[in-house]
């Protein structure tokens, strides 16, 4: 297992170009099950959830060739003969649940473990079956597995009850290839719903309104291959914006859409950063002294609750009482304990937490509980007076390329080592 070893203090100063991201490929990815065809992506990314969702497309009997990082084409030619997502894939990466659509519009069958919760939060997969559901599909649950058929998807009014960015996902890939119309309201209007959108239309497919709330699907009898690019992480973008605010540095970030990024750029305004947005790339100086502010997450356009650990970091070294309350899932401050191990002065009062600053984080060995927690301890190591240990690094590295090698471009002093 790795860890990494962090010398804090350093201002990060410099340029950094994004890669695409990982929500957006995740479901790409899964889309390319939908045609017998090739369906090419000019570019990917190196984190262990491509390389599982890889694994996963394996499993279901397409041809993969090139590496995760660069061009990835997949060739789902023939349907596997059990049709199955097992449970030792499922439990690795439970976007996993989001072949469970294209695999059903495709074979009309599927079989796919149930992915379990996780460190935030429970992550029920009810509102994905209940949609499919009202398509047409059969489902089972059983010894841990949803088992779905459906002789023919039928278009339907798909409300969702809860805005749900895997489940909307999900609806899409099924809806393209049903019978007739499927409208989608309450639909996730994220970047990344934006991006399958766009894919799925490059491979003959019906859809209009994807971005606002009412998406429109009128399926079709079959789709083609298409070669895709898909849009840059906004998570990393932020994630590295953010460290150049916490060290009191000036990071820009490269090959980006600044509007993906636009409640976190007000934010860091507000706190007294100088903030620059031009076409396809963004600048954050900090301040002389950061000023402390609100945040709540919310779906796409609000604040992203895979944002809220690293922006608690930088809160905890602003200056005055700022809150983050969160509202996406019921267990994200796991991060908490562990910053205040570092010195940070923070109360949590259930979903809201309540930090005062700013305070000198000293470094320290901690340990990280989940992908974007483990940001957030970097961040923290980053600014944080002497060495900062952090273990269980596998989680950042199921969303982060080598951020290890992103910091130390900026001035950084991040090593990886093995424990
Ligand atoms: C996706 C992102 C994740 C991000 C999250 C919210 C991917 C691969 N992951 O996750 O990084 O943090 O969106 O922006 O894109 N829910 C249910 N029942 C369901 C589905 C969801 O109750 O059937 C709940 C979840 O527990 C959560 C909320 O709805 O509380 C939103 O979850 P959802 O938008 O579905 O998140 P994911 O698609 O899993």
């Amino acid at each position: 297992m790795d860890k990494f070893i962090i010398k804090g203090g350093v201002p990060l100063k410099g340029t950094v170009a994004v890669r695409p991201a990982k929500n957006a490929l995740l479901p790409c990815m899964a889309a390319s099950l939908l045609t017998t065809e090739q369906v090419r992506f000019t570019s990917s990314a190196r984190h262990m959830d491509i390389i599982s969702m890889l694994s996963v497309l394996e499993h279901l009997g397409a041809d993969v060739e090139g590496k995760p990082g660069g061009r990835l084409s997949v060739r789902a030619a023939n349907g596997h003969g059990d049709l199955e997502a097992p449970y030792d894939l499922v439990r690795r990466m439970r976007a996993s649940v989001l072949v469970l659509g294209p695999m059903l519009a495709r074979y009309q069958r599927a079989r796919v473990s149930l992915p379990g919760g996780c460190a935030i939060g429970a992550r029920p997969i009810d509102l994905h079956l209940r949609a499919l559901a009202t398509l047409g599909a059969d489902i089972r649950v059983e010894h841990g597995y949803v088992e779905t058929t459906a002789k023919k998807l039928k278009g339907a009014e798909v409300v969702f009850d809860k805005t749900t960015v895997g489940g909307t996902e999900n609806i899409l890939m099924a809806a393209v290839l049903a019978e007739g119309e499927t409208v989608v309201r309450n639909a996730a209007r994220e970047p990344e719903i934006v991006d399958l959108a766009g894919m799925l239309t490059g491979m003959g497919a019906h859809i209009e309104g994807a971005g606002t709330d009412t998406i429109r699907v009128e399926g079709v009898r079959e789709l083609h291959g298409v070669t895709h690019t898909c849009i840059p992480d906004r998570i990393v973008a932020g994630t590295l914006l953010i460290a150049g605010a916490i060290t009191g540095g000036d990071v820009t970030c490269t090959d980006v859409e600044p509007e993906h990024l636009e409640a976190l750029l007000l934010k860091l305004r507000s706190m007294g950063a100088k903030v620059d947005a031009g076409e396809s790339k963004v600048r954050v100086a900090a301040p002389r002294k950061l000023v402390s502010t609100d945040i709540v997450t919310q779906p796409f356009p609000g604040f992203p609750t895979d944002l809220q650990a690293q922006f608690m970091a930088l809160l905890s070294q602003a200056k005055g009482t700022g809150t983050v309350k969160e509202t996406i899932f019921e267990n994200r401050f796991m991060h908490v304990p562990e910053l205040v191990r570092m010195g940070a002065d923070i109360r949590i009062e259930g979903n809201l937490a309540v930090i005062s600053g700013p305070r000198p984080l000293s470094g320290a060995p901690v340990m990280a509980s989940d992908l974007r927690a483990s940001a957030c301890l970097v961040l923290a190591g980053l600014c944080a007076g002497g060495v900062t240990e952090i273990r269980r690094i596998y989680h950042l590295d199921r969303g982060y390329e080598s951020l290890e090698k992103s910091l130390r471009a900026l001035g950084g002093r991040v090593r990886r080592v093995k424990e």
